[in-house]
């Protein structure tokens, strides 16, 4: 075991992974190579978890492989010790590009995961105005994707995860595309999120700021193939507004995985 779990069931263990793509050309692309660790189950306590690497390093190949969307060419995943074998509701995913559906509104964008379980109106509908208030769109919920901007669209996304109770939120990238202000909200959002639902997000991006501002723990990942470069624990801040970036305790986590991503490989 790669970390200080002892005898507990980790929430998520990733076991040797391996994963290796055949191109269309028939080349074998080697994407994620050996990446092997736990997060502990911490009941009552929000989880955010950074995978940090450069571009086409292998950060969506794990994300995926976590998800149930491609097999390990070799290792496993588990969570709560169970290996995954497929998508399942226990593990929830926001993509980068905005995947709303544009015939429905809002509300029923959110409801839409609820919806296909049969679960009836009368229950959908309090849970729906509890998760469009949690993203700060309870004004909008008879809008249709066509009318929101991209911060809304992702807010759209993130609630409609958020319904099916996910244990595990996987997010690759999900405010890649936003402005910086819109950015910096849907992060503060994101960090009250995890603290009020009690789950762990598995959050992709290669931006450090971000990860530092995000993580209780970052993996910095290598170039092609993914492997970890280090496991690093990020404090605690307890202001989050703005000047926290330049603080010193932020630098400092800054620069050192500044110096992981582009001086070590
Ligand atoms: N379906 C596929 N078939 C073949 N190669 C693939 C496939 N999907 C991804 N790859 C390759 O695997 C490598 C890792 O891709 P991946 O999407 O995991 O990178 P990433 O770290 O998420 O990149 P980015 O930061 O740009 O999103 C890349 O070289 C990519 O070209
Ligand atoms: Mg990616």
């Amino acid at each position: 075991m790669s970390d200080d779990l002892k005898g507990a069931v980790p929430k998520l263990a990733i076991r040797d992974l391996h994963v290796t793509y055949r191109s269309q050309h028939g080349e074998d692309v080697e994407a994620v190579r050996g990446i092997d660790f736990s997060i502990a189950d911490k009941p009552g306590t929000g989880e955010v978890v950074v995978f940090l690497g450069p571009s086409g390093c292998g950060k969506s190949t794990v994300l995926k492989a976590v998800a149930g969307l491609l097999p390990p060419s070799k290792g496993e995943v588990l969570v709560d010790g169970v290996k995954v074998s497929g998508v399942g509701r226990d593990r929830g995913m926001v993509f980068q590009a905005y995947t709303s559906f544009g015939w429905l509104n809002v509300r029923e964008n959110i409801e839409y995961g609820l919806r296909l379980r049969g679960v009836p109106r009368a229950e959908r509908e309090p849970l729906s105005q509890r998760y469009l208030e949690a993203v700060g769109l309870s004004d909008s919920a008879k809008k249709y994707p066509k009318e929101l901007s991209g911060g809304m669209k992702q807010r759209v996304a993130i609630a409609r995860t958020l319904i099916n109770k996910p244990k595990l939120l996987l997010m690759d990238e999900p405010f890649g595309a936003l402005d910086p202000q819109t950015r910096w909200d849907m992060q503060g959002l994101l960090i009250d999120i995890s603290k009020s639902e009690d789950n762990t997000i598995l959050f992709v991006t290669h931006d450090v700021s971000e990860a530092v501002y995000l993580a209780d723990t970052v993996f910095v990942l290598s170039k092609r193939p993914a492997q970890i470069l280090e496991r690093v624990d990020v404090p605690v801040f307890n202001e989050r507004d703005l000047s926290l970036k330049s603080k010193p305790e932020f630098r400092d986590v800054e620069k050192h995985l500044l110096d992981l991503l582009y001086k070590k490989q």
